[in-house]
């Protein structure tokens, strides 16, 4: 897993707060609308973003171009379809290569139709700028020099400043949609395991844009626990769709097995490891639903209604033990979850996260990780990247002792996940537990 870096030298800033917003059922993403996607090229002038060193004068940096071609994953997701393990996914999955199959382009390039595709299109530039920012042919001309984002967004841009439109974009192929999805049989011809958290893989995209005076007047902000909140409430989501959905919850007699811990059957026989994970309510030798969204979502709920949070954990044994009764019983209790989860976008995004939040939700997880809830792999990689965005979060609000004092334990918690077949659970969790929560 990639470590993430907290800045704590940065200053003070007040918290923001977006809007209450409603979570659109059917998204409205780039790759599904009629815009057209004028092509990398495009955007990578010189006097545009494809600058060698960020501009002062200027109001974004215009070397996103640089940042995204030379550091970010994206650029080079298409080149990875032609590598060797993809060669032998391919092969596994009977497909004649990778780079040609949209099953893997869909998610590895900016996959539109081809009457979708401008005249500099290239499906090789992988996850381009527009697959992001959405099909520019109605802004491109209006946006040069214009400030208004608002004109731009009526015109197609994708508002990816919104943490809920965000988090439906970066889900759609971090997770996957009704449309494209990692099945266990694509894990099993080899593809890598995938997890997400939106404040974490926000900031190691890497960013290519800076959040000042400036952006904040253009674009909305959210605080960072807030971004974690709603991520978290949109993957319960995605997740509890594709177990309802005929298409993708079942496998001939089994479920999807995707949608479980990967650790509940894939790790050593020579090592026993097994112990009980207490809000389970499991024995031995079961598979488990990765609950890994909902132990971040027990912690952000219970922080802002107590008694919602109660109902939450309640449900969340209940779904497990269901699990071990029948199909029917299992997608019963998730349709009970998703009643119950179904207002939580709206709740993230109608409270004001801010510094009182800080202690409430470190204690939050803290507590969970002394009861041995994070004992999964899954749920110890959340429960990280969930406490990263919190310390972080401070770092932004100016609370540096937070920050400061986490360093130090945040890293060699990080390293204890880093191997993800041989991590260290007693290291994780010593770790985490040494991370002072502020009064
Ligand atoms: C639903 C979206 C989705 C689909 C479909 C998909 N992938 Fe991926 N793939 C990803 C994501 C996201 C990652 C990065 C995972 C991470 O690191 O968290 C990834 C990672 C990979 C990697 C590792 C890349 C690296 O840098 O080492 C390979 C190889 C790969 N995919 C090949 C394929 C192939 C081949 C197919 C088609 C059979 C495919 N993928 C289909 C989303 C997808
Ligand atoms: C994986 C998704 C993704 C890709 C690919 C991507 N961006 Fe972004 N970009 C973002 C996010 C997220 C933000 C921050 C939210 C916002 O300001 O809209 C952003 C912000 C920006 C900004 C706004 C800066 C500001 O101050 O308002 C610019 C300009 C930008 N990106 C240009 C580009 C260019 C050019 C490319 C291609 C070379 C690109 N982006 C590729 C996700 C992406
Ligand atoms: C069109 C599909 C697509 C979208 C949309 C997308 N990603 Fe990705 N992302 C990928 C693929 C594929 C990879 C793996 C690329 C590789 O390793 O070659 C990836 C890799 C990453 C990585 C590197 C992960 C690692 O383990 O190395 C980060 C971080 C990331 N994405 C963040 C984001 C964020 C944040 C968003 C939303 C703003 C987003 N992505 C939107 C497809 C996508
Ligand atoms: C219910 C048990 C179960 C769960 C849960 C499960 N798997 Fe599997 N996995 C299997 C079985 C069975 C196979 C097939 C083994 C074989 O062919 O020998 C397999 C095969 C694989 C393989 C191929 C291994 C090889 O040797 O080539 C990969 C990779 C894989 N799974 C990844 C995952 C990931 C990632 C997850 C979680 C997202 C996951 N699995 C969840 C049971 C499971």
């Amino acid at each position: 897993m990639l470590k993430r870096i907290i800045i704590t030298g940065s200053i003070a800033l007040l918290a923001f707060a977006a809007g209450p917003r409603e979570s659109s059922a059917t998204p409205d993403l780039p790759q599904y609308r009629s815009d057209v996607h004028v092509g990398v090229t495009s955007c990578a002038g010189s006097t545009c973003h494809g600058a060698a060193t960020p501009f002062e004068k200027s109001v974004v940096l215009q070397n996103e171009y640089v940042t995204w071609s030379q550091k970010d994953s994206h650029a080079k997701a298409y080149t990875v379809l032609m590598n060797d393990a993809s060669k032998r996914i391919a092969a596994n999955l009977g497909l004649a290569n990778a780079h040609e199959a949209d099953i893997c382009l869909d998610c590895h390039a900016d996959n539109v139709p081809a009457n979708m595709r401008g005249q500099v299109f290239q499906i090789s530039d992988g996850v381009g700028c527009e697959a992001c920012h959405g099909g520019s042919i109605r802004w491109l001309g209006q946006h040069v020099g214009v400030r208004d984002h608002a004109k731009n967004v009526a015109a197609g841009m994708y508002p990816l400043e919104d943490p809920v439109k965000r988090a439906e974009l970066c889900l759609s192929c971090h997770f996957g949609d009704d449309n494209k999805f990692v099945t266990h049989r694509i894990m099993g011809a080899g593809h890598p395991r995938m997890s997400f958290e939106l404040d974490t893989f926000t900031a190691i995209q890497p960013a290519h844009y800076v959040i000042d005076d400036d952006y904040r007047k253009r674009k909305q902000v959210a605080n960072g626990m807030q971004t974690w909140a709603i991520g978290q409430a949109i993957a319960l989501e995605r997740r509890v769709d594709a177990l309802l959905d005929p298409k993708r919850g079942m496998d001939g007699i089994f479920p999807e097995l995707v949608l479980f811990d990967c650790q509940a059957c894939h790790h050593s026989l020579t090592e026993p490891r097994w112990q009980a994970r207490p809000s389970t309510g499991l024995g031995p030798g079961v598979v488990r639903f990765d609950d890994s969204n909902l132990l971040m979502l027990r912690v952000l709920v219970t922080a802002l209604d107590a008694e919602k949070g109660a109902t939450l954990a309640r449900q969340t044994t209940a779904l497990h033990k269901a699990s071990t009764e029948s199909v029917e019983a299992f997608h019963t209790a998730a349709k009970a979850l998703k009643e119950t989860t179904g207002d939580l976008v709206a709740m993230f995004s109608g409270h004001s996260f801010g510094s009182g939040d800080i202690a409430k939700l470190l204690a939050g997880l803290l507590g969970e990780a002394k009861s041995a809830e994070y004992s999964d792999y899954a749920g110890a990689e959340q429960a990280l990247m969930g406490i990263s965005a919190v310390v972080s979060a401070a770092a932004e609000m100016g609370m540096k002792d937070v920050a400061e004092t986490a360093q130090d334990p945040l890293a060699k918690a990080f390293a204890a996940l880093a191997k993800y077949d041989a991590w260290d659970y007693a290291a994780f969790r010593s770790a985490v537990e040494s991370i002072p929560v502020p009064n």
